[in-house]
């Protein structure tokens, strides 16, 4: 009998994927740093039995349909927005993703880039390294309380939740918006369940972790901005399209806003010149929301355990449904 292939679209450690190797035959893309050219992509899923895919890699109608052998598909992340998830199912192709061991490091993140944004720490590093530091004075980029404000999530699934909790211990007030409401998050978080629009005109700080899907595209537009607070802030480690940039960039312009902090845009990568750059009042990093080496592994592992489910006929941990 012919063993499995299992393509892996990132060169990742080989020897975490012993028990994987020993049911499969496992191909990587040789690049670390750089997404597998589509060409290839779809060259070697007319061979998967499996792939392991990342955030940045389209699973569509076009690689499906050139897949026959194809049973599952492990996504490197919780999201899962490059999957046409029905495509797949129609197909019988079992999508996994990465929830639940990215929560509590995604919430660390999420903080740090609130804080980061609020307490401009980027500016004031960029500031010593260029030798500005003349001497202490008192407003010397002085930023904006995070402690005790009100800060508004939008999409309290279980990072929004352990977000919450970490702004408890700031004393902040909690506000949410979701698709429905959470009576947990109400009883043990104190958080209050606001429209959207509320929390856009109530928040200081307005995070957003919701998923994209249809219904969340471009959620936060014009009107979304002018409804915040001029002394507000949008903190994004959800997803790039939730935000329509121009709107953001407009905003910014404006002083609509006091700032962002973004962690993900509406096509990643960014360049160098891209126009949100040019704003000290925006904190900008490259999509590393669950990227500590111990939660990376953990996802890693996540994934393969999934994948061996699947090829030994068992039920996968953690399916998309
Ligand atoms: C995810 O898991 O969806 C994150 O965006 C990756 O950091």
């Amino acid at each position: 009998m012919t063993r499995p292939y299992v393509f892996i679209t990132r060169k990742l450690k080989e020897e975490l994927f012993a028990p994987l190797m020993e049911i499969a035959d496992v191909k990587m893309w040789e690049s670390e740093s750089e997404a597998v050219p589509r060409e290839m992509l779809l060259r070697e899923a007319q061979k998967a039995t499996a792939l392991l895919t990342m955030l940045s890699d389209k699973v569509n109608e076009e690689l499906l349909e050139s897949a026959p052998n194809l049973k599952v598909v492990a996504n490197l992340a919780v999201g899962y927005d490059n999957i046409d998830v029905k495509a797949a199912s129609d197909r019988g192709v079992t999508v996994c993703n990465t929830p639940d061991v990215l929560t509590e490091t995604t919430a660390d993140l999420t903080l740090a880039l609130m804080l980061a944004t609020a307490r401009r720490i980027t500016e004031s590093q960029e500031f010593v390294k260029e030798g500005r530091w003349q001497s202490w004075s008192p407003y010397l980029l002085a930023g904006a309380d995070v402690h005790h404000k009100t800060i508004g999530i939008v999409g309290m699934g279980k990072i929004g939740q352990a977000v919450a909790r970490r702004a408890m211990g700031f004393g902040m007030e909690i506000l949410y918006h979701n698709r429905s409401r959470h009576i947990e998050a109400e009883q043990e978080l104190g958080a209050a369940y606001r429209s959207f629009e509320q929390l856009l005109e109530q928040s200081d700080f307005v995070v957003c972790l919701t998923p994209l899907t249809d219904a969340t595209r471009h959620l936060f537009n014009d009107d979304a901005f002018k409804r915040m607070k001029e002394s507000a802030f949008l903190i994004n480690v959800g997803r790039g399209q939730v935000v329509d940039e121009k709107a953001l960039i407009a905003a910014l312009h404006q002083n609509e806003i006091a700032g962002a902090g973004l962690d993900v845009f509406y096509e990643e990568p960014i360049g160098a010149d891209h126009p949100l750059l040019h704003f000290p009042q925006v904190v900008t990093i490259p999509h590393i929301g669950s990227a500590s080496v111990e939660t990376r592994t953990m996802m890693i592992k996540l994934c393969q355990d999934n994948i061996v489910a699947v090829l030994q006929g068992n039920k996968a941990k953690t399916i998309v449904s």
